[in-house]
């Protein structure tokens, strides 16, 4: 077997067998695969697609390409959570630190940014001390000991994954069915979790663009979770418009810290509460949707998920006193007001646009060594469907540099669109998959 002739397969819309997707992961996973020749496949992959089958064994192969974690010992039911990525989207650093408030354990590996998206992982690094490369064994002895631990990518887990994920972001090979199922579905099936709920996002800030793209990928995911033994259920949830206010890394941890004690936007709210709703459900805690969702409103009134998060910080290395006091985190040299040129409505806020606009502001990388600033990004003041009046303002842009500021600022006004009549409020929760 040789990669030209995988690749020419692939290319000419055949269809790929198992032991030729596994030479493949091995060879790239080994170095023995160039990134030129991964790049000529992948995106082979990503014009011509897979087939259901295809696509399991390339999930298969991508988990088997290193560890396969064992929580066995743990002696509880494990659920993971995991997005397709959006804008905004600091669901994860709201929710699991909740959920665990409430005794469902969580193991978590999370990404960095990828594309437009933010990044878990550089959220998380935002946070001065925090630490997301940590070993398995400490990894599962944080589990065990106080119920939740995240961490990045950097173990031996699903290695394939890891550098097939960072080489479509440099070939611009994101939005694809096969790749991003076998992407997310590697790294759960190797990070050992029985259960999974997974937040598929649908819009201009998501990767897939419509519900119907949107389902099948949902349903492609549910199917590979089957073969595998691991229940999946997908949520598909708007991501027309940023999730929340904040854009951009420590600003999203300063929203997060809000959230949890007690300052929900709204549209934040309802994607916490519903993939928390299931994830509770799988964890055998609670059959009730509504019941759990009351559940978690409790812990966050009562102050549980907020100490839960702060002892999450605090076991892997990160300053507690920011959390306590978010006015401790870096803040931008030029922070600019947008203000509104007439009277209306808020009609759109393209999630998309925004994120390559916080991208570009430093708070995500255009090359894969990429350093973050992870104070830079967009701080949105109104939502879709606000009412707005002449010279109020729409929103900040946080920059370090005084003309990337000017600019981010006059894209960021044009991107916010007022129009006269009331649009309808776009609906958050689209649909529950399982
Ligand atoms: N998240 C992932 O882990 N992989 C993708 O391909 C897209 C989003």
């Amino acid at each position: 077997m040789n990669i030209l002739d995988i690749i020419e397969k692939k290319r000419d819309k055949k269809e790929l067998s198992k032991e030729e997707i596994e030479y493949f992961i091995k060879g790239y996973t080994n170095n023995d695969i160039a990134d030129y020749q991964a790049a000529a496949l992948v995106m082979a992959i990503f014009l011509n697609g897979m087939t259901k089958q295809e696509t399991t064994e390339l999930t298969l192969a991508m988990a088997h390409s290193g560890e396969i974690l064992d929580l066995s010992k743990l002696n509880e039911i494990i659920v993971d959570k995991h997005s397709t990525g959006g804008v905004g989207d600091k669901v994860s650093l709201i929710l699991l630190p909740l959920v665990a408030s409430l005794g469902v354990p969580v193991a978590k590996m999370s990404g960095r940014g990828l594309g437009f998206t933010g990044g878990t992982v550089d959220k998380l690094e935002s946070i001065p001390g925090y630490r997301t490369d940590i070993d398995m064994n400490t990894f599962v002895e944080n589990v065990e000991k106080i119920g939740i631990s995240m961490i990045s990518q950097t173990l031996n887990l699903a290695p394939a994954d890891k550098k097939i994920y960072a080489l479509r972001d440099s070939i611009s090979c994101v939005e694809s069915i096969p790749l991003i199922a076998s992407s997310i579905m590697s790294k759960k099936i190797a990070s050992g979790a029985e259960k999974i709920v997974l937040d598929v996002t649908v819009g201009n800030g998501a990767f897939m663009k419509d519900v119907e793209s949107a389902t099948n990928l949902a349903n492609e995911m549910i199917e590979i979770g089957k073969l595998a033994k691991r229940e999946t259920i997908c949520i598909l949830t708007n991501m027309d418009e940023p999730l929340g206010y904040s854009v951009g890394n420590n600003l999203e941890v300063i929203e997060a810290i809000k959230f949890l004690n007690g300052n929900m936007p709204e549209d934040l709210k309802d994607v916490v509460l519903e993939l928390g709703a299931y994830m509770i459900k799988l964890a055998g805690l609670g059959d009730n949707i509504e019941d759990n969702k009351k559940k978690m409103l409790e812990n966050i009134n009562n102050g549980k998920a907020f100490n839960k998060f702060l002892e999450l910080i605090k076991n892997q290395g990160g300053d507690t006193s920011y959390i306590e006091n978010v006015e401790k985190f870096d803040k931008v040299k030029y922070i600019l007001p947008i203000y509104a040129t007439d009277n209306g409505y808020i009609s759109q806020i393209n999630a998309k646009e925004v994120g390559k606009l916080a991208c570009d502001l430093g708070a995500g990388r255009i090359k894969k060594d990429d350093k973050i600033n992870y104070s830079v990004g967009i701080i949105l003041n109104k939502k879709v469907s606000n009412k707005v009046i002449k010279d109020e303002i729409l929103g900040y842009v946080h920059a370090n540099d005084e003309e990337k500021a000017k600019s981010t600022a006059q894209k960021l006004k044009e991107i916010i669109k007022i129009d006269q009549e009331e649009p309808k409020k776009l609906e958050t929760i689209i649909k529950v998959i399982q």
